[in-house]
């Protein structure tokens, strides 16, 4: 693909979500979650705290900022300018988008670089996409200095897309060669199809040990492409596996993985939820990026301050002080999701 076609095609991705994640949320998979009310909880709110372990890495924050944007010029390096401000005010963890761009086309590492510019001793992950081979996979971690690496799978939206991809034999291999490889521990993610017990067991075999299931239910790419399409390819809008049943997928079939949950974080409720079905994290994209667009850096910061406070107000209701005992807390699970539990064999 053309360095001009990848770059418009990035901005394009951009005006979409903000164009779709503008319409309120439907039914989410986190709705069939509830918790069971404790009324003696015997814990202050400042008692609680939200830091959390992702296999080697420590995060103040159990929000990463997840990979958005990354080529497409003065636009794609201003958002990625204030996201990496705001990592660094509040100490998150933050994912560049796809940087296969910049491996192809030197012009385009000023999209990267400003983010470790903007924070330079804070937890900074790569990405790529699992075509990429074990020297592009060095040198994408190289370009901002990474804690980590995050490898995307997003078959859908390939196929989806016109100019998309069409080989996707042998990426278990590379993925394999990457682990191998490289010195940062790499994070498989979905791009919002979500992850099965099947292909997490697969990641796990190959020694993979953090998967972010980029769950249905929050930005989705088989609708994102469509609005690129000339004529729309209805057959994937409904597809994937709901952010919740994700989580339990990957978690119940390789207990000993770090999972992270992405796919329609909105609130702290939802960011207690997936943690307590197993995640250790969570991921957010496409609010932080509608939030940045609708009212600026500040909005942002105080979106932030929201999800943290309302995870803390869910935990002190619960009597919970630490993000790993949230983990444990009885939960009644309903609707769709008890469904695909129980069909999946899911305990
Ligand atoms: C993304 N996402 C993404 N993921 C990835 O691994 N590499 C990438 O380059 C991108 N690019 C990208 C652009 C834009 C505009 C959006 C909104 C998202 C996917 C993202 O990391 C996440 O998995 C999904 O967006 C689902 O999370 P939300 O948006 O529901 O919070």
């Amino acid at each position: 693909m053309k360095a001009l076609e990848r770059t418009s095609r990035k901005i394009e991705h951009i005006d979409h979500t903000l164009q779709l994640s503008s319409k309120e949320r439907a039914h989410h998979s986190f709705d069939d979650i509830q918790f069971v009310h404790q009324s003696l909880p015997n814990i202050d709110v400042d008692n609680v705290v939200i830091h959390t372990n992702v296999g080697e890495l420590f995060l103040s924050s159990p929000i990463f900022i997840n990979a958005m944007t990354g080529g497409g010029g003065e636009r794609t390096i201003s958002i990625n300018r204030s996201l990496a401000k705001m990592a660094k005010k509040f100490n998150m963890a933050m994912a560049v988008g796809s940087q296969m761009a910049a491996i192809k086309d030197k012009n385009e590492r000023a999209t990267f670089e400003v983010v470790r510019e903007e924070n330079p001793s804070g937890i900074v992950i790569s990405n790529l996409g699992s075509e990429a081979t074990v020297a592009e996979a060095k040198e994408a971690v190289e370009m901002v200095n990474a804690d980590a690496l995050q490898i995307h799978l997003n078959v859908v939206q390939e196929i989806v897309m016109p100019e998309g991809d069409r080989h996707f034999s042998g990426a278990l291999d590379r993925i394999s060669e990457i682990v191998e490889n490289l010195e940062v521990p790499v994070i498989v993610k979905e791009v919002g199809f979500g992850m099965s017990k099947e292909t997490a067991t697969k990641l796990a075999n190959v020694g993979v040990n953090v998967i972010d299931v980029g769950g249905s239910g929050g930005t989705n790419f088989a609708k994102i492409e469509n609005l690129r399409r000339d004529h729309a390819l209805d057959l994937f809008n409904d597809w994937g596996i709901p952010t919740a049943a994700a989580i339990c997928e990957v978690k119940t079939s390789q207990p000993f993985l770090s999972v992270i949950g992405t796919g329609g974080i909105r609130t702290g409720l939802d960011i207690a939820k997936a943690i307590s079905l197993g995640c250790s994290a969570v991921g957010v994209a496409g609010l932080f990026l509608k939030d940045l667009h609708q009212n600026g850096s500040e909005g942002l910061e105080s979106t932030v301050e929201r999800l943290h406070y309302e995870l803390k107000m869910v935990m002190t209701v619960l009597g919970i002080k630490k993000i790993d005992d949230l983990r444990k807390v009885p939960l009644i699970i309903s609707g769709e999701t008890f469904h695909w539990l129980k069909q999946r064999g899911i305990p």
